[in-house]
C-alpha cells in the first residue's frame, strides 16, 4: 500500500509538454480519477507512475520512497490498459496467475490467490476458458483480477471500461468501486467519461494540455470549478459575464442582477457566474423574478428534459429537470431563476485556457 507523491513532475516529448510541473499527493487508499480531453496527458501520468517512461523533470515517490529511477518491475504496480490485452493462448487461470508466476510464487499460493481474485470479480467457474470465449466485460474483469492478484501497492487503470456498453460499464463500475474500497489500494483511474469520474472517485484531477486545472472532490470540481475549462468539462454550465457588486452579486451588461455570494471579489471587477442547468428553474412569463427568456429547443433525454433558451441577458441559457417536473414548449416565453447559493463566481483571471 502506498501514497503517491508528485513533486514537480514534468514530461516533454520534444516540443510537446505532455505533463507540466505536476505537484500533488495521493494519500494511501485514495481513488483518484484523472479526467481530461484527448492528448491532455492522462496516460502519460500513469506511464510515469508505472515507470514505463522517465520524467524530464521532478520526482515521484511511492510510500515515501523515491522511485523516479526504479525499473517498472521494482514498483509493485498493477496495470490495466484500455485494450485489456489478455494473453490469448492462456486460459483465464493462467492469465491471472501470470504476475504471481513471474514473481516465482509457490504453486499452492498461486492456486489460492487466483481463485480468490476470480471470485472477487465474480468469475469463479471461468478459470479454464480462453479469453476469446468470454464477453468484453468478462475479459475486462479478468484483466482487473490480473492487475490486483499480486497485491500491488498501486492500481493504475487506463480507461479500463472504455470498450463496454453503457449498462455493462455501470455494472463493472460498481464492482470496481467495491473492490478498490475492500482492498484499500491507492488507485489512479483515467477516463474521459465525466459521470464515471464523479461516481467513482474520492478526488478528481482535471487536466488540460498537460497542466492540472484543479484537484478536488467530485462535489468541489462540479459545484466550485476553478475555471471555465473545468466548468465546461464536467457537464453543461451556464456562464454569465458581468461585474461584481460586492455583497450583492453580479451585474449583467443588460442590467439584471444575479444575486450570489461575491466570495471576496473586488467591487466592479469582471467575473463569470456559473450555474448548472439542473439548478435553473423555469417560471411563467408573469413571474416577478428571474431573467426573461424564450424556449428555442426542447431535448428529451429519458430521465431528464433539457431546454435551450434565448435569454434577454445575452447568452444562451440551459435548464434541465426530471421529465414531467417542468413544462415548456418551443417558442414559450418564460422567466428563468435560480437560488443565490447555486451560483459560483469565477474571477476574470480564472477564465482558463479557453474551453
Ligand atoms: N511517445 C510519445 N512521443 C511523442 N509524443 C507523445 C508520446 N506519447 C504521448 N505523446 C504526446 O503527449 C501528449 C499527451 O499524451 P497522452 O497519451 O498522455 O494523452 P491522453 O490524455 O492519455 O489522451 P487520450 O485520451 O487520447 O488517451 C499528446 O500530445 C501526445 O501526442
Ligand atoms: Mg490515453
Amino acid at each position: 500500500m502506498g501514497a503517491i507523491e508528485f513533486d514537480g513532475v514534468a514530461k516533454r516529448y520534444g516540443p510537446v509538454h505532455a505533463v507540466r510541473d505536476l505537484t500533488m499527493r495521493v494519500p494511501e487508499g485514495e481513488f483518484l480519477t484523472i479526467l481530461g480531453p484527448s492528448g491532455s496527458g492522462k496516460t502519460t501520468i500513469l506511464s510515469l507512475v508505472a515507470g514505463l517512461v522517465p520524467p524530464t523533470g521532478g520526482r515521484i515517490l511511492i510510500a515515501g520512497r523515491d522511485v523516479t529511477n526504479l525499473e517498472p518491475q521494482q514498483r509493485r504496480i498493477g496495470l490495466v490498459f484500455q485494450s485489456y490485452a489478455l494473453f490469448p493462448h492462456l486460459d483465464v487461470f493462467r492469465n491471472v496467475a501470470f504476475p504471481l508466476a513471474v514473481r516465482g510464487r509457490p504453486r499452492s499460493e498461486i492456486a489460492d490467490k487466483v481463485a480468490a481474485a476470480l471470485a472477487r470479480v465474480r468469475l469463479d467457474g471461468f478459470a479454464r476458458r480462453k479469453p476469446q470465449q468470454l464477453s468484453g466485460g468478462q475479459q475486462q474483469r479478468v484483466a482487473l483480477a490480473r492487475a490486483f492478484v499480486f497485491e500491488p501497492d498501486i492500481l493504475l487503470l487506463d480507461e479500463p471500461l472504455g470498450a463496454l456498453d453503457r449498462k455493462l460499464r455501470e455494472e463493472v463500475q460498481v464492482e470496481l468501486k467495491a473492490l478498490q474500497r475492500d482492498l484499500g489500494i491507492t488507485t489512479l483511474l483515467v477516463t474521459h467519461d465525466q459521470e464515471e469520474a464523479l461516481s467513482l472517485s474520492d478526488r478528481i484531477i482535471v487536466l488540460d494540455h498537460g497542466a492540472m486545472q484543479q484537484v478536488g472532490t467530485p462535489d468541489e470540481v462540479y459545484r466550485r470549478p476553478a475555471n471555465r475549462f473545468v466548468a465546461g468539462f464536467l457537464g453543461l454550465a451556464n456562464l454569465l459575464e458581468g461585474r461584481v457588486e460586492a455583497g450583492r452579486g453580479l451585474r449583467l451588461p443588460t442590467g439584471e442582477l444575479v444575486a450570489c455570494a461575491t466570495q471576496g471579489l473586488a467591487e466592479g471587477s469582471p467575473a463569470t457566474a456559473v450555474v448548472r442547468p439542473e439548478r435553473v428553474r423555469l417560471l411563467p412569463e408573469t413571474a416577478g423574478e428571474g431573467i426573461a427568456a424564450r424556449v428555442r429547443q426542447d431535448v428529451y433525454l429519458g430521465h431528464l428534459r433539457r431546454w435551450h433558451l434565448d435569454s434577454d441577458a445575452g447568452p444562451e441559457l440551459i435548464a434541465a429537470a426530471a421529465d414531467g417536473v417542468g413544462q415548456a414548449a418551443i417558442g414559450d416565453r418564460v422567466r428563468v431563476a435560480w437560488a443565490p447559493e447555486d451560483v459560483w463566481l469565477l474571477p476574470e483571471e480564472a477564465r482558463g485556457a479557453a474551453a
